[in-house]
């Protein structure tokens, strides 16, 4: 799909299909209203109409997350048509919708995994969006527009990671993207082995992957700005396949579990943009990209491990593996850089995040309510959902062990997406407490069906979130 920007005035382009987005059908004159009518198109919200030339598409509002939803499944209409040049009018009946919010749609919405379809259909849409009447300048609209590409494009990478199956992409490909997109971004890139996680004690995320025949690899991606303001860590749960290990998941329960790479997947669509959007903080992207697996030389439940900061985990449950690679990862970013102002770990962590918050939401945990609003906030711009589940004081006695400093798995499964976040809160330095948030992404970042402008599969959940509160930061 290609979009540019035109201005009818100057320019007489000759389109095969314009898109209406309406909230009602005020503005219509008469005799197409009628006709519309007939039609039985009203306007309401997943409406569409053929009409003529124009495509009419039914939206609650002309903003926001409507509009984003309205453009989207405009588009995934005309993808089953040969309608090549398509237009679209950003000022109609003065209404002027915004080009990030329509272009996110369009972009999101068109994405469809097609990898392993033996025939591949080519994407040879052109759309041109007229700029006439807009009361932006033709140059904040063309930033905008690029803005919207490069963010929406870094949300259909991740989409495509996440959807890859276990068998294409395991930690070494991993990395190897990380290393693409460094060199495709100007950042540094470290990527470490086993040797390196053994020599450094990082015995948990070691653990998790041994019975794999793919090598763990811990990835580190770095963007400096000129003079950074600050620095921003995120750290990625890479399990690029979760059968469970010896507590096997069930048949069904692991079906799907190529999606344990989202929270990585994510860091390197963060990652992928960075640079593309100037920001002024320093952005770390840490990742710990494992296989969990089963196999004579898998780590069991009764096992103990030492993490890098030196605290024993009694393990019971070897399926909870993706707080075993964090706690390691979390210490490794914390050791490595000083003077952190926030530090994220995201993961495809609980099951129970999708009990307690519902399918489409990630739930956000952790010390500071301040940062927690802040977090709210990125995600009321960015249009991702999230939802805070709180701590308090009595659930850390759950993770009591009687032989070790703490399970990785509590006897109960009561409140288990929050006491996985105070296992991990094990491995925050008292410095950082405040400057730390863990998102629980595993119900938002992976569905098997599509979901406003979200693709069946891979969601690219944490993206424009994480980049929207960079960006308020800033
Ligand atoms: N990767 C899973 C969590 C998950 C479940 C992600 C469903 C996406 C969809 C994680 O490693 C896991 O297995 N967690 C267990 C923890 C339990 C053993 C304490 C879970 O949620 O059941
Ligand atoms: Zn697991
Ligand atoms: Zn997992």
């Amino acid at each position: 799909m290609k979009i540019e920007l035109i201005n009818s005035e100057k320019s007489k382009i000759k389109n095969d299909l314009e898109i209406v987005v309406l909230k009602n059908l005020k503005s219509i004159k008469d005799d197409k209203r009628k006709q519309l009518e007939k039609l039985g198109f009203d306007a309401k919200e997943a409406q569409s109409c053929f009409l003529e030339n124009k495509l009419y598409i039914g939206s609650t509002s002309l903003s926001g997350e409507d509009l984003k939803i309205a453009f989207s499944n405009a588009i995934r209409i005309l993808n089953k048509t040969k309608y090549k040049k398509i237009l679209i009018e950003l000022v109609s009946n003065k209404k002027e919708l915004n080009l990030e919010t329509l272009v996110e749609g369009l972009v999101l919405g068109s994405y469809k995994f097609t990898k392993y379809k033996s025939q591949q259909i080519k994407d040879s849409k052109e759309i041109s969006i007229d700029i006439k009447d807009s009361k932006i300048s033709k140059e904040d609209l063309e930033k905008q527009l690029k803005k919207s590409l490069d963010i929406s494009t870094s949300v259909n990478l991740v989409r495509e990671i996440v959807n890859t199956s276990p068998e294409d992409f395991y930690p070494k490909v991993m990395a190897k993207k990380a290393k693409e997109i460094a060199s495709e971004n100007n950042l540094e890139c470290k990527v470490y082995d086993e040797k390196y996680l053994e020599k450094n004690g990082m015995n948990a995320m070691l653990a998790v992957g041994r019975a794999s025949r793919h090598e763990s690899q811990l990835i580190h991606l770095t963007y400096k700005p000129k003079k950074p303001k600050g620095k921003v860590l995120i750290v990625g749960k890479g399990l690029t396949y979760d059968a469970g290990g010896l507590s096997l998941k069930s048949g069904t329960g692991m079906v799907s579990m190529k999606c344990d790479k989202s929270g990585g997947a994510a860091v390197l669509g963060v990652m992928n943009s960075i640079s593309k959007l100037d920001f002024e903080y320093e952005v770390h992207g840490i990742i710990g990209a494992v296989e969990n697996m089963i196999g004579g030389d898998a780590y069991k439940p009764d096992d103990i491990l030492k993490a890098k900061n030196g605290k024993t985990i009694e393990v019971r449950n070897t399926d909870a593996e993706g707080r075993l690679v964090l706690a390691d990862c979390l210490c490794y970013a914390q050791d490595e850089i000083s003077d952190i102002d926030y530090i994220f770990d995201i993961a495809t962590l609980t099951g129970a995040c999708i009990i307690a918050l519902g399918e489409y939401t990630t739930g956000v945990m952790g010390h500071s309510e301040k940062l927690k609003k802040k977090m709210t906030k990125a995600a009321k711009q960015s249009g991702e959902l999230i939802g805070t589940l709180p701590y308090n004081r009595y659930l850390p006695s759950m993770l009591k062990s009687e032989i070790a400093d703490i399970v990785n798995s509590t006897a109960s499964k009561a409140g288990a997406s929050i006491t996985a976040s105070l296992f991990l809160d094990n491995f925050i330095k008292k410095e950082n407490k405040n400057k730390w948030l863990h998102l629980d992404i595993a119900g938002a970042a992976y569905r098997e069906k599509t979901w406003g402008y979200n693709p069946y599969g891979g969601t690219g959940a944490g993206v424009r979130l994480l980049l929207k509160f960079i960006e308020n930061i800033k």
